[in-house]
């Protein structure tokens, strides 16, 4: 694809994405969307249709056994968070330190003090409270829901255009997630960031999207805006995957009664 068949604020366009394994199988085939500046794109789907894969393939940080093929353009700068804080957090590293070296990287001739006001700023931004003293901890002595601030600090570093997010709140309680959501929603309308997010809970991408794209077995089933397919979902898949999200939503709450 030419630069020509970019829509003019197009800031990611995934054109025929088809992902192989070196024993055949298909994981993800043919998969084309685009993405404007601002945008907030939620993509869900049953574990394994590729959503995972799908984001690894626009950080180009694909396991060596995956082919890609097709045209990914994105002219932005891109970060990803993970969906497990405590893993991807480097343990050996002082979580102020991780974020002040990425921002040196994407800050090139700052000082190691400036760096080190910058990390100081993004926890404070993310929510961290006790900022200065915070940058001296160690991943493994935050609470899941600070870890995962920590992430979203150290890519803010970067100054995305685009943020990538791998269920980003999976692992946190119902409180801390909906602090984060609200982090997210706000970090997006303050910096017109684009986002991408990925979920099993419909609820949750639709508190954070405005577009979604349904994909089973490295297929797109249906994608358009948020609303409409909520409202109207063509594909007996979607309509399945709604029912099943509003049953477990009505389990959790009676657990919550009980
Ligand atoms: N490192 C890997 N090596 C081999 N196969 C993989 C690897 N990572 C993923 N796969 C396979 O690719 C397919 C898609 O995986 P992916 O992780 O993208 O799914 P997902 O939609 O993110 O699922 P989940 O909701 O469980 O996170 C699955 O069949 C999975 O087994
Ligand atoms: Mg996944």
């Amino acid at each position: 694809m030419s630069t020509d068949d970019l829509t003019p604020t197009a800031v990611l366009s995934v054109e025929d994405l088809t992902l192989l394994r070196d024993d055949g199988v298909t994981l993800v085939e043919d998969l084309s969307f685009e993405l404007s500046a601002g945008a907030t794109l939620g993509i869900v789907g049953e574990s394994g249709s590729g959503k995972s894969l799908t984001l690894r393939s626009v950080m180009r940080i694909l396991p060596e056994c995956v082919e890609r093929r097709g045209a990914i353009r994105c002219e932005a700068r891109t970060a990803m968070i993970f969906q497990e804080p405590a893993t991807a957090l480097n343990p050996t590293m002082r979580v102020g330190d991780l974020v002040a070296r990425t921002w040196r990287r994407h800050h090139p001739g700052c000082s190691a003090k400036e760096a080190r006001a910058a990390a100081a700023d993004l926890f404070e931004r993310v929510g961290i409270d006790d900022a200065v003293r915070r940058l001296r901890a160690w991943p493994h002595e935050l609470s899941g829901g600070m870890r995962q601030r920590v992430m979203i600090a150290a890519a803010l570093a970067t100054d995305p255009d685009v943020l990538l997010c791998d269920e980003p709140t999976t692992a946190l309680d119902v409180r801390v997630q909906a602090q984060i959501l609200q982090l997210l929603r706000d970090l997006v309308a303050e910096r017109g960031m684009a986002m991408v997010f990925v979920s099993h809970d419909l609820a949750v991408v639709a508190s954070v999207c405005s577009q979604i794209m349904v994909m089973r077995n490295g297929r797109l089933v249906e994608a358009g805006p948020l609303d409409h397919v909520l409202a109207a979902p063509e594909a007996q898949y979607t309509r399945d995957l709604l029912a099943a999200n509003l049953a477990r939503r009505l389990a959790d709450r009676e657990g919550v009664l009980r």
